[in-house]
């Protein structure tokens, strides 16, 4: 017998434009299941009655479906191969154009500003960082993080740029948040931007069915410059790059060819 979920991942289409379709089944039922009983609901049908006359229910559904977990630095290896073997390579004079994509609370976009501060003047670096999630990038926007996000990030950065303002929370800097404009972005419906020498996605593929990365993979090649490198999170290789024109360079980091 049906669930119920066909139907919902429909309404939930026409309520909010994301397509369930596109994110892992399992994945999601397990999440929705536990967003049932958080509500005291006892199936989808009654949970889209809720999420449909209450637009703040549905934010939040948006918000927990999504998983918006991360933290300065995340996989601090892969960070320092950024720093050591591929930045080099990729700055030149005038800058560079990156893009974070899927940054959740911003600690993703602010790293970057603050790695790329080693090479270039704050003045002379953007970062574009967009979510699906409006709620989240309010949050990104507001800059202030509990200690234990910060605690992978190189000392000397934490010194620099945060300012511990309430025991035990820390705020970013204005100078590193004037580098970095937000903006709403689905991965599976939006436009992509061009152009861009270096694009992080991490830690949101693995949501989604291999029909949808392939979808994005393409659109990533399409949105670098040549030469420019999207870097994945730990447990988000391609199996083939050469399929979408990326060479491996590096665990984690594909070179548009
Ligand atoms: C686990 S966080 C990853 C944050 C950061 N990139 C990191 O690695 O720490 C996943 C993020 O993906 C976002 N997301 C989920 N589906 C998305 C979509 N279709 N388009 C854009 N972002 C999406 C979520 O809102 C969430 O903030």
């Amino acid at each position: 017998m049906s669930d119920g979920y066909d139907l919902f991942k429909k309404q939930i289409k026409q309520l909010s434009g994301i397509n369930l379709d596109s994110y892992k089944e399992n994945q999601m039922k397990r999440r929705l299941d536990s967003l049932l009983v958080r509500n005291k609901l006892r199936d989808y049908h009654e949970y889209i009655s809720l999420i449909k006359g209450d637009r703040t229910k549905l934010e939040e559904f948006i918000s927990f479906m999504t998983i918006n977990v991360s933290e300065f630095w995340r996989n601090t290896e892969q960070w320092e191969i950024l720093d050591k073997s591929i930045l080099p390579g990729l700055i030149k004079g005038e800058g560079i154009k990156v893009w974070s994509a899927a940054c959740a609370t911003g600690d993703e976009p602010y790293s970057l500003v603050m790695l790329l501060s080693k090479y270039l003047p704050l003045s002379k670096i953007r970062v574009l960082a967009t979510d699906i999630d409006k709620q989240i990038l309010q949050k990104a926007k507001e800059g202030i993080y509990p200690a234990k996000s910060l605690k992978g990030l190189p000392q000397e950065f934490k010194v620099s740029f945060f300012t511990e303002t309430s025991p035990g929370m820390f705020s970013i800097s204005d100078e590193v948040k004037r580098c970095v404009t937000f903006r709403e972005h689905n991965l599976l419906t939006d436009p992509y931007p061009i152009g861009c020498d270096l694009i992080l996605c991490r830690n949101v593929l693995i949501y989604f069915t291999n029909e949808a990365k392939e979808g994005i993979y393409f659109n990533f090649n399409k949105a670098l410059n040549k030469g420019g490198i999207l870097f994945l999170g730990n447990t988000e290789q391609i199996l083939y790059p050469q399929e979408y024109n990326f060479t491996l360079i590096s665990s984690f980091f594909y070179k548009k060819q």
